[in-house]
């Protein structure tokens, strides 16, 4: 992972936020191939979400699938966010070390104790998994008692805390009680600042979504199964922001929220499930680094109790091997949402269904009001950018450039690069207009370099290490036979073709054909 946060930082596609002032713990800026690389995830999901839904496949229905666009407000009412639930359930329970006022999760912490739970006058031995402190207490409790078995903290009860040794701390009985800690932004809306002031960054895109439900539906010609879908910042406080970007503090989502029938929910659910899964394959994460895991009945979040399950796609990353982490959740939310908001707001916000209910002698509907179930495939933007970058990632020391990143070409920040081979004999002037062709062209979906110094083999390697897939070189035969070569980043192959299908060939190789 270190050598993949090395190349996004030399290779200008992610820096650490505020760097020159030591940075900010759990917030990360994109420099300008990030930048690039994730407005072309947001812009693939956009596509293949709002503007082609599943790519024209047909619902379970057998109709075409319909989604709208929204883009609503970080900060919404308050009252937004007691109805979600997030007010009172956001929070993770916490501890802190009075000693070295360090601060765990509470489920995070365990405690190395004697072996089948022997009595003994002897500290326990607190660390968290998968930290320095792991090694470091159960070195001590080994020590201390010989054999040693690993306890919850919360297992632990709270009258034998004041002999917990906590991680780090020279003394025992440092840690408090659990105590609650939201994980949303507190600010203040007005010049007054007062506590009625009080407002939330969101910590999800999906409530603006349900708020504004009711609008959709009577400003569109939309009917149920429909879907709204958005792309926005949200913001968690999370307690440990870790692994690069992957556990952020600021982070981008891109949501939707299908609505349905009720009866219909369990068939849209596994629609989503396998359109989702084969997006994330589609745009490079295909192969055994990627899978789709059903949450257990334990693991469900309040709004999904009730449903049909939720599902996690996860990938392989660097730091979670030999296990996975979630890039993208599908939930069916049942109808948690519209009915808590419809109750705080009392708002009516059921759906009337001129198609269906009981049949009428004059051949109608009667129609059926109902609140729809929620399909949720809610992904993050920063997490699949993190996924593509670990995927691209290759070492290759016979190369000129030993790490390169095979980036999907329609995912690519650079698209493709033109080279002189020398700067003489007419090859920048040529290399020159190419560019300018290629450029008005493609500048939309990313960057067309241009660079006509240094030694060819530098230029292929700066190209390889940023993931453009395709370089252009003019050379002597461009002069007398009118032929560019070709140079695939894949394979390092390269191939002559007529300098007047350059244009065409990188549209068929981006998919940008027709
Ligand atoms: N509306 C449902 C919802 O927000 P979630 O599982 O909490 O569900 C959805 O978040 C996605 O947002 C996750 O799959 C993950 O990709 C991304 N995400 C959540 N918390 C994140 C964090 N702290 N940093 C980066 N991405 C995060």
């Amino acid at each position: 992972m270190d050598k993949i946060m090395a190349l996004s930082k030399r290779r200008g596609f992610i820096y650490q936020a505020s760097e020159i002032y030591g940075g900010l713990n759990g917030f990360w800026d994109y420099g300008p191939l990030g930048a690039q690389l994730k407005k072309n995830l947001r812009d693939a999901w956009w596509q293949d979400v709002v503007m082609n839904p599943a790519n024209g496949a047909l619902g379970p229905d057998g109709q075409p699938v319909s989604i709208v666009p929204l883009d609503t407000c970080i900060i919404q009412h308050p009252k937004v966010w007691e109805a979600s639930g997030h007010t009172s359930t956001f929070n993770d329970p916490m501890v802190d070390c009075r000693e070295t006022k360090a601060r765990y999760r509470f489920d995070h912490v365990h405690v190395y104790a004697p072996k089948g739970g022997a009595p003994t006058d002897k500290p326990f031995f607190a660390f968290v998994q998968g930290t320095p402190s792991e090694a470091k207490q159960k070195k001590k409790a080994e020590k201390a008692f010989g054999e040693v078995e690993v306890v919850a903290l919360s297992e632990v009860p709270k009258e034998r805390w004041e002999r917990v040794l906590a991680p780090d701390a020279e003394k025992v009985g440092s840690l408090t009680e659990p105590r609650a800690f939201n994980l949303m932004f507190k600010t203040y809306v007005g010049a007054t600042a007062t506590e009625d002031d009080v407002a939330y960054l969101r910590p999800e895109t999906a409530q603006g979504m349900f708020v504004q439900f009711k609008n959709v539906v009577d400003t569109t010609r939309v009917k149920v199964p429909f879907g709204i879908a958005q792309t926005g910042k949200a913001f968690r406080n999370e307690v440990t922001p870790r692994n690069f970007t992957f556990r952020s503090r600021e982070f981008e989502q891109m949501e939707i929220e299908f609505f349905c029938h009720p009866d219909e929910a369990r068939g849209w659910y596994e629609f989503w499930r396998q359109t989702r899964l084969a997006w994330w394959k589609s745009i490079g994460l295909a192969g055994e680094n990627l899978l789709m895991r059903e949450q257990t009945r334990d693991e469900l979040a309040h709004y999904a109790k009730d449903g049909a399950g939720t599902s996690d796609i996860e990938y392989k990353f660097p730091f979670t091997a030999p296990g996975f982490g979630e890039i993208e959740g599908i939930a069916h939310r049942a109808d948690f949402d519209l009915a808590t908001h419809q109750k705080h707001a009392r708002a009516k916000l059921e759906y009337f269904d001129a198609e269906r209910g009981e049949l009428m002698p004059n051949g109608a509907r009667k129609g059926e009001r109902y609140l729809p179930h929620v399909i949720e495939p809610s992904a993050g933007l920063d997490r699949g950018v993190l996924a593509i970058l670990c995927e691209a990632y290759k070492e290759d020391p016979s190369r000129a450039s030993p790490e390169l990143l095979l980036l999907n070409p329609r995912i690519a920040p650079i698209k493709a690069a033109v080279f002189p081979l020398v700067q003489k004999e007419g090859m920048p002037e040529i290399a020159a207009n190419l560019h300018r062709e290629l450029a008005g062209r493609f500048a939309r979906h990313g960057f067309i370099e241009h660079d006509p110094k240094q030694a060819i083999g530098k230029r292929y390697a700066r190209m390889d290490e940023a993931g453009c897939p395709y370089c252009f070189t003019v050379d002597g035969e461009t002069v007398t036979h009118q032929t560019v070569t070709v140079r695939d980043r894949d394979t390092g192959a390269q191939e002559r073709i007529a300098i007047d299908r350059v244009s065409g060939f990188l549209a068929e190789k981006l998919g940008l054909a027709g």
